[in-house]
């Protein structure tokens, strides 16, 4: 497997097993509402970021987000947008902990567009996903999974050999091109219902993206709130600088999982893999997004 545990195969994508558990028990279990807001990415395309400015945008007029105790300077946004997938685990025992009695709901997952609950696919919650370019996310994991092996004190998978594996996608909720197409395709079928960013394009433009947010999700910034700053604000707070050096994010560790947070803050730049990529791995990971985007007009930026 990708970082030497086990992972396992089902409906074409591969999980491990403690996802695996969860996505069977939120299909089963899990009643989306039509102002639910589901936040889905494929691991490492800027889920912390998504979530941290879908959260702002959603509570800003019922959670004072500006304040200096707001809850975005204080909490991980992992812990404040749970993942669907560990809320719905049947073994867990704070599960009511991890639903959100917040309304709207927000939930975040990495399920893949052809797995996800009915409830989902059949109310009219709505859906943001955002997608990065897979030079940048594999390194991104690749890091991610580094710094994770040596808090545990483990030995981690070859650079090589996890290359090797995500071509193949055979990795946690890959293949990555499946997941990217499978909401890209959606999202061009459905466009009330997903709205599909890319991580190069949020970063490039910030704000547009989320006032293009605050519109889908039906609550865009009024006239007055626009020329108070309000999104420029909401930007700066969830920005990579601002969100790295919070105590939270410093010391802290994610509830789910016990990892530090701090994890998952690295670069956040866009392009970092040319450090890492040999000529042929960039080659072949070219090749490979060709084949797999060809016939869909699915492009990302790796510069
Ligand atoms: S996870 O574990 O799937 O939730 O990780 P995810 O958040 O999807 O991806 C981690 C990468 O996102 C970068 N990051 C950010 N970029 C821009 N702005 C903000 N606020 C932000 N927060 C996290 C993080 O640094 C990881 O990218 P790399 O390339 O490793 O730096």
């Amino acid at each position: 497997t990708f970082d030497g545990s086990s992972i396992y195969q089902y409906e074409g994508s591969w999980y491990r097993p403690i996802f695996l558990a969860g996505l069977i028990s939120s299909r089963k279990h899990f009643q989306a509402k039509d102002s639910d807001v589901i936040v889905i990415t494929f691991p490492k395309s800027g889920t912390t970021w998504l979530k941290a400015f879908t959260y702002a945008i959603v509570h800003r007029s019922h959670h004072a987000i500006f304040d200096s105790n707001s809850p975005l300077l204080t909490t991980n946004s992992h812990d404040l947008v749970p993942l669907l997938d560990f809320a719905y685990y049947p073994n867990n025992n704070n599960s009511s902990e991890h639903i959100s009695s917040d309304d709207p709901r927000i939930f975040g997952t990495h399920i893949p567009y052809s797995s996800l609950p009915d409830s989902i696919k059949n109310s009219n919650c709505r859906i943001v996903y955002m997608g990065r370019n897979p030079f940048d996310q594999f390194i991104s994991h690749w890091k991610f999974l580094q710094n994770v092996a040596q808090e545990q004190n483990v030995q981690p998978i070859s650079f090589e050999e996890a290359f090797e594996l995500f071509c193949k996608g055979i990795h946690a909720f890959g293949p990555s091109w499946e997941h990217v197409l499978g909401y890209w395709k959606a999202s061009l079928d459905n466009p009330r219902k997903i709205l599909f960013f890319k991580y190069e394009d949020v970063k490039e433009d910030t704000s547009f993206h989320v006032n293009k947010l605050a519109d889908f999700l039906g609550c865009p910034f009024s006239d007055v709130e626009k020329s108070q700053g309000v999104i420029e604000e909401i930007v700066k707070l969830c920005s990579f600088d601002n969100m790295k050096d919070l105590e939270v994010n410093k010391t802290g560790r994610f509830r789910g999982s016990g990892v530090k947070n701090s994890n998952f803050f690295r670069k956040g730049t866009v392009g970092d893999w040319t450090d890492y990529f040999t000529p042929s791995m960039s080659e072949r990971m070219s090749k490979l997004m060709e084949e797999k985007f060809s016939g869909s007009d699915l492009t990302f930026k790796i510069s």
